[in-house]
């Protein structure tokens, strides 16, 4: 890396605008940590609400020091957008390029069980594929605890019935960008032999 502050990349998808929330919330908790935040998205519909921040280009996934994954649940999975990016990953793959480096995941959903768990899971998946250190929020955040929403060790969710996050989701979406931020600044300094 070149720059001096760590770079986070929230790479995300959001047609309504629900998992965009959650990207925010990340950001300002990487903001917070000292990093930068880089809102990036996939090729998808114009009318997307995450057409709002630019389509990922290639080299960012080399120049990266973190990536957190977002999506909505489509049935239970991250959608096809998101899917259809890490399909075309295999050369960045081949390289290697995102060893090493802290990754997490978030996600939102219309009801309470419709599947927020196996989304996270499901994100998590391309990123242990390429050899990411996949981070979640651990039970010392006290909105882990939270009995109204979203928000869990997988990750950051939100249950999206309401038109903005609750605190406990807003906080544990913080926390998890906070955490990822100061991970990566101590993996830039750190030797991690194969
Ligand atoms: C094709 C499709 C499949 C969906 N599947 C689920 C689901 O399995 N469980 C659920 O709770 N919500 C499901 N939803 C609802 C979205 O996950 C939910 O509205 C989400 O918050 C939308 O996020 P966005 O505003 O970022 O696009 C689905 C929506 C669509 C369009």
């Amino acid at each position: 890396m070149t720059t001096s502050s760590t770079q986070v990349i929230i790479l995300y998808f959001s047609r309504g605008g629900a998992t965009q929330r959650l990207a925010d919330a990340i950001a300002e908790g990487v903001t917070a940590a000292g990093g930068e935040a880089l809102l990036r998205t996939v090729n998808s519909d114009a009318d997307a609400a995450s057409a709002r921040d630019m389509v990922i280009e290639r080299d960012e996934l080399t120049r990266c020091d973190a990536l957190l994954l977002g999506s909505p649940t489509r049935f239970g999975h991250m959608a096809s957008a998101l899917q259809k990016f890490w399909e075309s990953t295999s050369n960045d793959w081949l390289k290697g390029v995102l060893i090493n480096k802290p990754g997490a995941v978030f996600t939102s959903t219309s009801s309470l069980h419709g599947g927020q768990e196996t989304t996270l899971l499901s994100l998590a998946l391309p990123l242990l594929h390429h050899g990411m250190l996949l981070t979640g929020v651990p039970y010392s955040q006290p909105s882990v605890h939270g009995r109204d929403g979203g928000g869990s060790p997988y990750g950051a969710s939100f249950l999206n019935d309401r038109t903005s996050l609750t605190s406990s989701e807003q906080q544990t979406a913080f926390a998890l960008g906070r955490r990822v931020c100061q991970i990566a600044t101590a993996c830039r300094h750190a030797t991690i032999e194969d």
